[in-house]
């Protein structure tokens, strides 16, 4: 009965893409803050971009943003809601994290919204993710910290896997993360958490060349 991610995020794609922002304030906070660090020539990339509305609020404010996605029924989504907009310099493309390729320090910031905690190999998204950027690239995500407040669910989660219910998950806590993203070669610059999900919005910088 258990699924594969992407037949999961396929099957609840149409779903996603009407529900609305839980948290209007800080989704705004976050709006604002990665925009203050845009520019008109940036190149961006966005991992795990869902249907793309974050993509194309942030479209205005950069020269391109390369949305990607996992989930094919997702970016097929996200590709009418940008048709819809008339907004062209969102590149949609269908790819998980792991297969993804460009040339290395292709891009001058790069997404991670509601993603890393769904990633079973977060050290070689980080990785990646310190490739593509230039050196003093930003890297922004938002990740659900499950551990510190909400560990109750960590039995459930795996029954709910079994019937299909539940992506893969981990359960991080905020420190984790934050460890994680300075050995991955970033210097942190900002961050906050928010929501009873414990969600932690972080902003980093590309250190070093590598
Ligand atoms: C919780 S949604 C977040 C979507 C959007 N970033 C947002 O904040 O609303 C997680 C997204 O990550 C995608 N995803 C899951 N695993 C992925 C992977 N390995 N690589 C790329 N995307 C992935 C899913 O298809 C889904 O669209």
């Amino acid at each position: 009965m258990a699924v594969t991610s992407s037949e999961f995020w396929d099957r609840v794609a149409a779903g996603y893409s009407k529900r609305p922002i839980a948290d209007t304030e800080s989704y705004a906070r976050k709006l604002a803050a990665t925009q203050a660090l845009m520019h008109p020539n940036m190149q961006v990339l966005e991992f795990g971009c869902g249907t793309g509305s974050t993509a194309l609020e942030h479209a205005p404010h950069v020269s391109q943003i390369v949305a990607t996605d996992l989930s094919a029924t997702m970016i097929a989504i996200g590709r009418e809601k940008a048709a819809r907009a008339g907004v062209g310099n969102v590149n949609f493309r269908q790819s998980g994290v792991e297969a993804f390729e460009a040339p290395d320090g292709r891009f001058d910031m790069v997404l991670a919204l509601n993603l890393l905690h769904l990633l079973p190999d977060r050290a070689a998204a980080l990785s990646k993710i310190h490739r593509l950027l230039k050196p003093g690239g930003v890297f922004i995500s938002s990740t659900v910290c499950l551990a510190d407040r909400m560990w109750f669910l960590r039995p459930i989660v795996p029954i709910m896997q079994w019937f299909g219910k539940a992506p893969y998950v981990s359960f991080l806590r905020v420190d984790t993360v934050l460890q994680e993203v300075v050995t991955a070669g970033f210097e942190v610059q900002e961050h906050w958490t928010h929501s009873r999900a414990n969600c932690l919005f972080l902003v980093s910088k590309k250190v070093g060349i590598g």
